[in-house]
């Protein structure tokens, strides 16, 4: 039998014990993982805990405004917009693991920076949870996926790294999330990976197909939601293709990108199932999609479930 309030009694004096008396940082990245650690690193040790977030630019829609209204009078929160400096890294690179391996080396330089101008920090607090572990390899032989929060760290770090989630399953994050007192939508919320829509664009990165993306997800999102399947549904998502198809509005030919969209059921991330989504909400999505995102004139329905394919898309 499995209680939320034991757990987090255990990892608020695990964070305790190993900041003694120091001072600590955590990276929050919109998502659930690390705004649970936040969570439990505050009732931990309060106002010596200094919470960064790096916008890489790559987020959701309104996900930095969501932590910003959920943190800023609990935490001493520093929102750093590095998106110029993720761009510019990112411009050219098409190979999906150079991806990652940019955004991870970035990520740490705008930490670092960040670092610079607050002070020294003795310990790092990550919201690492267990399939990130095993996925990045730490079970495994072989890589699938560089995750950018595991193993991606310089080996000059000066931190202690706490990893209080680091054996918990995302079920289980959710717990002790609403139990620590976390609104719904933010402990309800989809996992996103850590180099956010850079893997759910293919080919280049610019900021012009993260708009593209970023509206379909939204729209994605907005329709699950509305259908009732949110919670049902492990992650729903949109995908921008690096192909061009030809389309027809009104009467007019049009040249445009077909958007993916990804929605499976997972218990963990590690497996996962396609949704068989009604297709009236299929079509809702679709209309949408190509009547509200121009660059869009077709939109495809991932068939495949995880194995052989991935959940996302790079
Ligand atoms: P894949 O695509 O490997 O994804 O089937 C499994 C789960 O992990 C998420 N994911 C990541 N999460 N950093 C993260 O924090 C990452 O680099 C990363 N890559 C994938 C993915 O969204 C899915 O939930």
């Amino acid at each position: 039998d499995w209680r939320p309030a034991e757990v987090i009694d255990q990892a608020v004096a695990q964070i305790r014990a190993e900041v003694g008396e120091g001072r600590a940082l955590i990276a929050l990245s919109g998502g659930v993982d690390s705004a649970v650690a936040g969570a439990l690193a505050a009732r931990a040790i309060g106002d010596r805990l200094t919470a960064v977030l790096i916008d890489h630019g790559l987020m959701r829609a309104d996900e930095v405004d969501e932590i910003r209204s959920v943190f800023a009078d609990q935490i001493d929160l520093h929102i750093v917009d590095a998106s110029e400096q993720f761009f510019a890294a990112l411009a050219g690179v098409t190979d999906p693991e150079a991806k990652r391996k940019i955004i991870g080396r970035e990520f740490i330089r705008a930490f670092e920076a960040t670092e610079q101008a607050l002070g020294p920090r003795e310990v790092l607090i990550q919201g690492t949870v267990y399939p990130d572990v095993i996925e990045s390899g730490g079970g495994q032989a072989r890589t699938i996926k560089s995750h950018h929060n595991v193993g991606g760290l310089p080996e000059d770090m000066r931190f202690r790294v706490v990893e209080p989630l680091r054996w918990l399953f995302k079920d289980e994050v959710r717990r002790i999330g609403t139990a620590l007192g976390l609104p719904d939508r933010l402990v309800w919320r989809h996992p996103f990976p850590g180099p956010g829509l850079a893997v759910r664009i293919i080919g280049e990165v610019t900021r012009e197909k993260v708009a593209i993306v970023r509206a379909a997800d939204a729209i994605v999102r907005q329709e699950i939601d509305r259908a009732g399947l949110n919670r049902q549904v492990w992650q729903a998502f949109a995908v921008l293709l690096d192909i061009r198809a030809v389309g027809v509005m009104g009467d007019q030919r049009t040249y445009g990108y077909p958007l993916v969209v990804r929605a499976v059921e997972s218990l963990d991330g590690m497996t996962a199932d396609w949704v068989r989504l009604p297709p009236e909400v299929l079509d809702a999505i679709a209309n949408r999609v190509v009547g509200e995102v121009p660059a869009v004139n077709r939109v495809v329905y991932d068939i495949t479930s995880k194995p052989p394919g991935t959940i996302e898309w790079e």
